[in-house]
């Protein structure tokens, strides 16, 4: 068991693409460094890509391709309670109890629906919930029932996700308010990475490296797509000899994420003093990540093929997972009047 021993680590990474440096830096390596202190449990949000992803191929390839990509990044599923959360029947049931207790002006607010609202207005039309369906906007219970359901103390996630996490504390108040302390009085606590530029990694075009931008470099892109990607990130045309100012290209701040803290330094110092364009700093980029990510494509290969150990590792999970989540559910159960007459 983790020296923390009692305190529980959570978190979730939908199965909507490949994963991507972002999702590297703002959760896996977050929650990885976290699962030899707690006691961690960690899960592909399946049910929750269900809100987008419509396409049963996508799902399935999506879904083996987050599993694979926790394993070839160092989770130990002996240490590490692994499962995809479809698997676990317990959070559907105690999702619509949940939203039965969650006000609607709560879900109003959060902000992955306002953005979708956002962006409807911004298109001109009348009606600024048309194409959101219910999974979207209810979202944020089915986040806080994962959280709620396995007791967690810490979740490590990017700063986007960190109101989500909020409201999970918010729903268990109300539930307990109306029946009781049945969830215990540990608030969730999001953990984001520190450092201005740890916090949301850009992606090509220098937004944030999101999926839905399709602005990402995927973690095992094989070497020679890597490379395309890298020398495709935004720049602007000052001219090699002219001091730069890092802080301002997406591309400085991948390395930083990446590279040794003295090759950083020293980049800093020369496109501070002019001389070293863009493009070299894209190649140092490109050297750095495919030193670290070359060794580790085979084994995501490997574990991608249909008939690797990734299905007795989730089928174990969820067996795990399970156990933990029936007496958290007898217990709403009891507390709401549906046990028994
Ligand atoms: P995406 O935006 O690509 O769809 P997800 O929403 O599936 O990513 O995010 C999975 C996890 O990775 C979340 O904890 C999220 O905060 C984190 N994450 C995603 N993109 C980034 C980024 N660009 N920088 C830091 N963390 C990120
Ligand atoms: N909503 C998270 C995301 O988009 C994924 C997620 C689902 C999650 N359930 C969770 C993260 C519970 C942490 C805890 O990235």
């Amino acid at each position: 068991m983790a020296p923390e021993g009692q305190k529980v680590s959570l978190t979730g990474i939908k199965p909507t693409g490949d994963a991507h440096l972002g999702n590297y830096i703002g959760a896996i390596r977050p929650a990885l460094e976290m699962a030899s202190r707690f006691e961690s449990l960690y899960f592909i949000a399946d049910y929750h890509a269900l809100t987008s992803v419509r396409d049963r191929a996508q799902m399935t390839s999506w879904t083996r391709s987050v599993a694979a990509t926790w394993i070839t990044l160092g989770l130990d599923p002996k240490q590490t309670i692994f499962y995809r959360q479809s698997d676990v029947p317990e959070v559907f049931e105690l999702q619509w109890v949940l939203s039965c207790v969650t006000g609607k002006g709560l879900m109003n607010r959060a902000h992955a629906y306002k953005a979708a609202r956002d962006r409807n207005a911004e298109a001109g039309l009348a009606d600024l919930d048309a194409g959101i369906n219910m999974g979207l906007f209810s979202y944020p219970v089915l986040m806080a029932v994962d959280i709620l359901i396995m007791s967690a103390d810490v979740v490590p996630v990017g700063k986007d996700q960190v109101q989500h996490v909020e409201y999970a504390a918010d729903i268990a108040g109300s539930f307990n308010h109306l029946f009781g302390d049945v969830f215990s009085l540990k608030i969730p606590e999001a953990v984001t990475p520190p450092g201005e530029s740890g916090r949301v990694l850009p992606g090509l075009d220098g937004r944030k490296m999101s999926k839905s931008y399709q602005n990402t470099i995927p973690l095992f892109a094989p070497e020679a797509r890597l490379r395309k990607l890298v020398r495709s990130i935004k720049s602007d045309s000052t001219p090699v000899e002219a001091p730069k100012d890092p802080d301002s290209s997406a591309a400085f701040h991948l390395y930083e994420n990446f590279a040794a803290p003295e090759d950083v330094a020293e980049m800093r110092r020369r496109l501070e003093a002019g001389g070293t364009g863009w493009g070299e700093l894209k190649n140092a980029l490109f050297e750095e990540l495919n030193t670290q990510l070359a060794p580790l494509r085979k084994r995501y290969d490997d574990l991608m093929a249909p008939d690797s150990e990734i299905d007795a590792i989730l089928a174990e999970g969820a067996q795990r997972a399970r156990e933990r989540a029936r007496p958290v559910l007898a217990g709403v159960r009891r507390a709401v009047g549906v046990d028994g007459l």
